[in-house]
């Protein structure tokens, strides 16, 4: 279990303010070994959430960036992750800031970190079909006469630069978001423009080529909320139209960002569980499997008191996680940031009442929080994989 060491109980842990605190939390932020309790009390101490899912076959891992691996997180990633990701240091956008540059020394940082540690990773993405995410240098750069094949060029180029540096990546999201939620057609971008659905047959063949034994992910955010019905069509057409074109795809990504919902205890999915399960059922029929990519729950809709939200929090973790891991071809659940003080919900979706999120399975002090359990539980009672 990574360098956590085993024995001790958690009970006699606090923190610097005088909480009670894991012994993995406690290991994690540093805390005196004096503070050591007496041995034999082994069986408090919550297993690694790696080891419980190891024992069921699957993975659960992070999105980690260079300030996220440092310190007393970078001790609690390695404690509790087998598998990782980097939130945005491979991202096309932040690898090629013109069109001449790869900055790649974050993406380095983050793949030494796994490697180091012998954590598989994830590349998150190769390219973002996204108007907000295509760099500005590309939309508006004169691509030349022959507009198209420019565009294949550099597309190509920069899937094969990737898989040169990063040869240990085991699995990539090779497109991100290409589908317009609202209405389920192909986002508008320079890419879509000029090349149409070509850009996800050139960019996810050009992978395979370059990394013949990754995992090849498309990856969207599509749910099973009433108004999401365009967005999980537009994906199904999306992957039954790479299927029938023979594009080289594997899987696909559920994000997974979840909200607290507005209804009572219990109603975390709304009455929509079958709509889910159904999705993913189509997906599987269509030939792909399925994997957690970017897990955390939005709590705007809760109320402030911090034990509810929390509570809230951990149910809809919970509902979520049960149906989700019920489809046996899921193997890898990845969390977009374990604590609350690195997670993206805070500067993107602020609370109203001005107090941070709390959508991560532990607290900004690196105290696990009960949607940590709640992880812990749905695994514990996934079906086991073959
Ligand atoms: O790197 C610059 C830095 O130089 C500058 O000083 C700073 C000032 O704001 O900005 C930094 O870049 C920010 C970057 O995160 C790193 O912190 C960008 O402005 C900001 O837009 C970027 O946000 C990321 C977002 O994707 C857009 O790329 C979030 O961290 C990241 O969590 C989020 O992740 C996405 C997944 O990739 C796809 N699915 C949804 C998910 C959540 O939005």
């Amino acid at each position: 279990m990574g360098d956590v060491v085993r024995g001790g109980g958690s009970s006699g842990w606090l923190d610097a303010i005088g909480a009670p605190v894991s012994r993995r939390a406690a290991l994690a932020a540093g805390l005196a070994l004096a503070a050591t309790p007496a041995v034999g009390s082994a069986d408090d101490e919550p297993p690694a959430l790696r080891d419980l899912a190891a024992a069921k076959g699957l993975r659960f891992g992070n999105a980690v960036n260079p300030r996220t691996i440092v310190g007393a997180r970078g001790r609690l990633v390695t404690a509790e992750c087998n598998i990782l990701v980097a939130e945005n240091e491979f991202k096309f956008g932040t690898v090629r800031p013109d069109e001449r540059t790869f900055s790649l020394a974050p993406a380095d940082r983050v793949a030494r970190f796994a490697d180091g540690r012998g954590i598989p990773l994830r590349g998150h993405n190769l390219f973002w079909n996204q108007p907000d995410y295509v760099p500005a240098w590309l939309t508006e750069r004169n691509l030349g006469p022959r507009p198209r094949i420019a565009l294949e060029d550099l597309l190509v180029q920069h899937v094969r630069v990737m898989a040169r540096r990063y040869p240990r990546v085991v699995s990539w999201d090779v497109i991100n978001e290409t589908v317009v939620p609202e209405t389920g057609a192909m986002r508008d971008t320079v890419a879509t423009r000029l090349l149409g659905d070509r850009v996800l047959d050139l960019t996810f063949a050009a992978a395979r080529q370059a990394m013949p034994r990754a995992e090849l992910v498309y990856n969207d955010y599509m749910n099973w909320e009433p108004g999401n019905d365009p967005h999980r069509s537009g994906v199904l057409r999306v992957l039954e139209g790479m299927r029938k074109r023979g594009v080289p795809c594997d899987a696909l990504g559920l994000q997974s960002h979840l909200a607290v919902p507005d209804g009572p205890p219990g109603s975390a999915f709304g009455g929509r569980q079958s709509t889910w399960r159904r999705f993913l059922k189509e997906v599987n029929d269509l030939g792909y499997r399925l994997l957690v990519t970017e897990l955390d729950v939005d709590d705007r809709k809760a109320p402030s008191e911090t034990a509810r939200r929390d509570e809230m929090v951990a149910e809809t973790t919970r509902a979520y996680l049960d149906v989700t891991l019920d489809n046996p071809t899921v193997r890898d659940v990845l969390c977009w940031g374990l604590d609350d003080g690195v997670s993206w919900l805070q500067g993107f979706l602020p609370r109203p009442d001005g107090r941070p999120q709390r959508g991560c399975p532990y607290d900004a002090l690196l105290r696990p929080k009960p949607m940590r359990a709640a992880i812990a539980a749905a695994i514990r009672a996934a079906p086991a994989r073959a």
